[in-house]
């Protein structure tokens, strides 16, 4: 049997802690399905689900058990509908955990064959997210040490504040 995991997000964009998590949980799957996800609870994203999904190919290419889809749907449904028996989510301090707890309940009700598996970040990676990079960018920050530099280019150009 393949165990099948699923590492859902936004990844609005993929930042160096998700991508830790992505790795770290491709190493105790068969298979992990990088699922790029809508979060009702946000606004609309600044990159579409195919530059996502391209951004998140280019630097997950030396996976070999790692794919990526888009999710426009239940993300419980999704997971049935693959066999998948794990949901991986990275877990950064206790702000984020009543939340993820949160779906976590809610995922479990709705599949209940599947377990989240939470993954502690790195500590270097503990105030990373993707709006945090977002906020930086624009402003014109260096953002080099927040997301995989195979996209730093790409991320930098896209969000930099143009001079009016
Ligand atoms: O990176 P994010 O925004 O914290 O990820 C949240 C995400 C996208 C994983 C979550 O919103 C999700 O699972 N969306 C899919 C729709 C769904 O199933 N929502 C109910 C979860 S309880």
């Amino acid at each position: 049997m393949r165990r099948i995991a699923v590492c859902p997000g936004s990844f609005d964009p993929i930042t160096l802690g998700h991508l830790d998590i992505i790795t770290r949980a491709s190493k105790l799957f068969d298979k992990v399905i990088v699922l790029i996800s809508r979060n009702a609870g946000k606004g609309q994203p600044s990159f579409t689900a195919t530059e996502r999904m391209l951004m998140i190919q280019a630097v997950t290419g030396d996976l070999d058990n790692v794919v990526i889809d888009i999710l426009d749907g239940l993300l419980a449904d999704y997971v049935r509908n693959v066999g998948a028996i794990a949901i991986v989510k990275g877990l950064r301090a206790v702000s984020d955990f009543e939340y993820e707890f949160q779906m976590a309940l809610a995922n479990k009700k709705l599949y209940a064959d599947a377990e989240t598996v939470f993954l502690t970040t790195a500590s270097e990676n503990m105030y990373l997210s993707s709006s945090v990079v977002k906020q930086i960018a624009y402003f014109g920050g260096d953002i080099s040490h927040f997301v995989p530099p195979e996209i730093l280019d790409d991320i930098q150009n896209r969000l930099v504040k143009r001079k009016s």
